[in-house]
């Protein structure tokens, strides 16, 4: 990388991709520190996890794409540039930034060179709880027409008897609409179970799909839709979900949501232009975003 992401300046000598000062600042360590307990992590597409486990030391080439680290004792899960997805960490960076600019309750990210790749970090949240991570998926039937708003609202106010957490969730279909993500399966919503009470977990694997559309296709006017599904529709959109959580009761949270889009939307645009997304990539996504604005303007 020739520039800090953090600060956006010139990069000379570096410690993961970082100057000295932006690393220690962002990572809250006082002298320079190292990745340790460094270890490939299990992914849903390889089914040779096992022999990944056994040959830990060939891991420096490349062949993995997430690690979960420490640095000064604390727990991160590091997301590794696939050669295929050359783009996608600074996407999921970039996705980050705008929910953050949009208050949503995100894991903890940052941005780093490791192994000479650029690669997204997420701190594990987990070390904040003495509990366990249950994906969604666990509480619904199985089917695909089960991933839906009211079911998974339904779960998680059972689980967490907090509406708070609902409206959490709600958020983040809308926000998932707006990007065009449309990943969001059982096992991308969390809820962390401890002794005491159940919550749904911060945000996690959050990117755009424009960070992993082949390049020569994004010209083509991609009409995303989110993958939780509502009653009427299969392929929601930002209407649909509006329409969906009006019914539930939630007409105030999507007209605050509208109204932080269309205020914070100078932000995010220059967030995006700002990112180290490639010029093809951001110019489409861009694009996308501002036919997302329209539909929120469209909310009444
Ligand atoms: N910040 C975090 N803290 C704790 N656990 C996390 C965090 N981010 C992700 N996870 C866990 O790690 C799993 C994989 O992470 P993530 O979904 O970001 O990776 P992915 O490779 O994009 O997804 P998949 O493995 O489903 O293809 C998640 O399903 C979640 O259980
Ligand atoms: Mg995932
Ligand atoms: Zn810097």
């Amino acid at each position: 990388m020739k520039f800090c992401i953090k600060c956006n300046q010139e990069l000379g000598a570096h410690i993961y991709g970082l100057h000295e000062q932006c690393f220690s600042d962002w990572f809250l360590i006082s002298m320079h520190q190292k990745f340790k307990n460094i270890n490939p992590q299990k992914n849903s597409i390889s089914s040779s996890y096992s022999k990944i486990q056994q040959k830990k030391d060939t891991f420096f080439h490349g062949r993995y794409k997430k690690f979960s680290a420490t640095l000064n004792e604390v727990d991160y899960i590091l997301k590794v540039q696939e050669t295929k997805y050359p783009d996608l960490p600074y996407m999921e960076y970039t996705c980050n930034r705008i929910a953050t600019l949009l208050s949503l309750a995100v894991a903890p990210y940052k941005f780093i060179e490791f192994q000479e790749r650029p690669t997204f970090v997420t701190r594990n949240f987990m070390q904040d709880y003495t509990g366990t991570l249950n994906h969604i998926y666990k509480f619904l039937p199985k089917g695909e027409k089960h991933h839906n708003c009211k079911q998974i609202a339904k779960v998680i106010m059972t689980e967490t008897k907090n509406l708070n957490e609902v409206i959490k969730f709600v958020k983040m279909c809308l926000f998932d609409a707006f990007i065009g993500n449309n990943d969001r399966h059982g096992r991308n919503i969390g809820l962390i179970a401890s002794s005491k009470k159940t919550l749904l977990s911060p945000m996690y694997d959050n990117p755009s799909y424009f960070g992993t559309e082949e390049e020569n296709v994004l010209g083509a006017d991609l009409n995303l839709s989110g993958s939780v599904w509502t009653s009427k529709s299969k392929e929601p959109r930002i209407k649909d979900y509006v329409e969906e959580f009006i019914q539930m009761g939630f007409t105030k949270i999507c007209l605050e949501f509208k109204k932080k889009v269309l205020t914070q939307f100078p932000k995010i645009k220059k967030e995006v232009e700002q990112s180290y997304i490639s010029e093809k990539r951001k110019t489409h996504f861009l694009l996308f975003l501002q036919k997302k604005i329209k539909e929120f303007e469209n909310v009444k």
